[in-house]
């Protein structure tokens, strides 16, 4: 895989990097793989918004950075979990704020950060698998 980005996302991945190393364990390629990964996914789905679906993809788990060491070892557990898509969304909208995002887009972003993980928004119809 190239992982390669373009310049607009490669400034945001930089902008994050410091977040991704307070983070977990290789959490700056955990973002780069997905990042690269959406990039795959939206020429599948064109009608979406490739900006906010980048972002939101470079900045999803930047929350896990305001946890403790002892906490990021048990960064699975629920607890955490969910605290940490809530740290996200708020960290994700200074970063977007200090970049000048709209406010429409920068709500849609931290919308997609603060449910990421969360199984309740997978439906059957979304996830034929499940
Ligand atoms: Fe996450």
């Amino acid at each position: 895989m190239n992982y390669n980005l373009n310049k607009k996302y490669q400034d945001i991945y930089n902008i994050a990097l410091p977040y991704y190393k307070k983070g977990r364990e290789a959490d700056d390629l955990h973002h780069l793989v997905v990042a690269k990964m959406m990039q795959y996914l939206l020429k599948e789905y064109s009608d979406l918004d490739q900006e906010v679906m980048m972002v939101a993809a470079l900045l999803h788990d930047i929350g896990y950075s305001k946890f403790s060491k002892q906490e990021k070892k048990i960064h699975w557990a629920n607890k955490i979990k969910k605290i940490h898509m809530q740290y996200g969304a708020e960290l994700a909208k200074k970063v977007l704020l200090k970049l000048n995002f709209s406010e429409e887009k920068i709500k849609i972003i931290c919308e997609i950060i603060s449910v990421h993980d969360n199984p309740e928004f997978i439906t059957i119809a979304e996830n034929p698998a499940l």
